[in-house]
């Protein structure tokens, strides 16, 4: 007479523990190294994407504050604010374009532009615009025509007290005269 084997029942096991080397039914089985691998080349991805996606990635700054009254600032009115102070030992120095945004909202761009780092002007048509190689954004910063490959990068920004200060990347520098 054949008797089939019981389940063992000498070790314990919890409620719904996989016994080591089976595999759920429809799960692939993938190794330690190749999960560990598979993780690290996301995380890189994600790195990745955040660095070409993002138009506020940069080097960690440092809070400076901006020379201008927040009181004169007109909707959608871009204006060139300086600012001065110091990132990781260095002094600097330079200009960023502030807006008040009709929604209320402050934005700071980065005053290089996206393409090959000129300086460009707020103009009469309500754009910015690049002469170095007649790059236009509009005022939210999104390209309307040229060479820029992407919108204007932005610094950070937060008003207190009355004041605006900006966050100026550690790798500011002054753009490029405009040609
Ligand atoms: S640097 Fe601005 S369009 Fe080329």
């Amino acid at each position: 007479m054949n008797e089939t084997p019981g389940p063992d029942t000498t070790r314990p096991r919890s409620r719904g523990a996989i016994p080591t080397g089976a595999v759920p039914k429809g799960a692939v089985a993938i190794s330690r190294r190749r999960a560990l691998a598979v993780i690290g080349s996301t995380v890189a991805g994600i790195v990745l994407l955040d660095a070409c996606g993002s138009a506020a990635v940069s080097a960690p700054g440092g809070w400076m504050r901006a020379d201008v009254d927040p009181s004169t600032l007109s909707p959608d009115q871009p204006v060139p604010v300086r600012f001065a102070g110091a990132v990781g030992g260095a002094t600097v120095a330079g200009s960023a374009w502030l807006v008040r945004r009709s929604a209320g909202e402050l934005v700071a761009f980065d005053p290089r532009c996206t393409h090959a780092r000129c300086a460009y002007d707020w103009t009469d048509q309500a754009s910015f615009a690049c002469l170095c190689h007649k790059g236009f954004f509009r005022v939210d910063g999104s390209v309307i025509s040229g060479p820029p490959p992407r919108p204007l990068d932005r610094f950070g920004v937060r008003e207190t007290g009355g004041q605006i200060e900006l966050e100026v990347p550690a790798d500011f520098s002054t753009p490029r005269p405009a040609a």
